[in-house]
């Protein structure tokens, strides 16, 4: 078990090795159970076969991606978004990012609240994940989604055809998705909003943490990073500033760093070059 986390962190830059949260560590048995029942041998022999084979690594690697999501996940934060953030924006157009944004739900959930509020917007989705980048663009999904969904919003921005669920078009069309992966490089861009939520725990300390301070940097200057409420304590813990944005609900801002911090690690990889992001990519810094 410990072989298989630390070789998914060192190649990868996922888990959390020896520290791994309990879910990481259920899943990644799982698969190396299944593993050793396909060869034939013990679980024992199937982490050490990781050494040597990069392909069972890397199958572990995808089953702990499973980026779960759906529209209008935690009903508390959206409300926030609507009541506490969006009415402070300024005029000018709005600039959202769903970081590590799965199947796109997140995404066209944000889209969905500031057309609503009669904002001009554009949302940018980014995930690591190429098959949940295409699935995105994609916007289809199972009319099941939908119950998730205002109904108003269902009504206003969806087509639902039988079991099937699609955005419509007009929605669509602010709405762009790119393959991303945030440890190597983050989109540019002035955001007034980035939803940073359920990757964190995707993310070797200390990578996640860079991730967020990069992300921070891409705000504008009354921009607001939220995460999940899990995940507070561990941007709060590297000093971070948050800003309470209602009860039950804290973001992130650009703040002054605190003495006690290590600088940011480098990035994994060099910054990806020639991405379509509209303010290019920054790397680590
Ligand atoms: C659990 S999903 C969260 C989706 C959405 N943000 C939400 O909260 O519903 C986590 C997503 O993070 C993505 N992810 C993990 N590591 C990443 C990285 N280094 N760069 C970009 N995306 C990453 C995964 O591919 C997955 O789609």
């Amino acid at each position: 078990m410990d072989l298989a986390l630390a070789a998914a962190e060192r190649d990868l830059g996922v888990g959390r090795a020896m520290a791994a949260p309990g879910w990481v560590r259920d899943r990644v048995l799982t698969i190396l159970e299944a593993q050793a029942a396909r060869l034939g041998i013990t679980a024992m022999r199937a982490a050490e076969r990781l050494q040597r084979d990069r392909s069972a690594v890397e199958e572990i690697v995808a089953a702990l991606r499973v980026g779960e999501t759906r529209f209008y996940r935690d009903p508390v934060m959206w409300e926030a978004i609507a009541s506490a953030v969006i009415p402070t924006l300024p005029q000018r157009p709005v600039a959202g990012l769903s970081a590590g944004c799965s199947t796109g739900e997140e995404a066209y959930t944000l889209a969905m609240m500031l057309a609503i509020a009669g904002k001009r917007f554009s949302v940018l989705g980014v995930d690591r994940s190429s098959e949940a980048v295409q699935a995105a663009r994609e916007a289809t999904y199972s009319a099941e989604a939908a119950r998730h969904l205002p109904p108003a919003y269902v009504r206003r921005f969806c087509e639902v055809d039988g079991s099937v669920m699609r955005v419509r078009k007009e929605l669509r069309s602010l709405v762009s998705f790119e393959v991303c992966d945030l440890v190597s490089a983050v989109p540019r861009g002035g955001f007034q909003i980035i939803l940073f939520k359920n990757v964190l725990l995707y993310l070797a300390t200390p990578a996640g943490e860079a991730v967020a301070r990069r992300l921070l940097g891409e705000l504008d200057a009354r921009g607001v990073l939220i995460t999940a409420a899990s995940e507070v304590p561990r941007l709060c813990s590297v000093g971070i500033a948050t800003a309470r944005i209602s009860s039950g609900v804290t973001a992130f801002r650009l703040g002054p760093r605190t003495g006690s911090e290590p600088p940011p690690p480098p990035p994994a990889a060099p910054a990806a070059s020639g991405s379509g992001f509209p303010g290019g990519m920054e790397g680590g810094r």
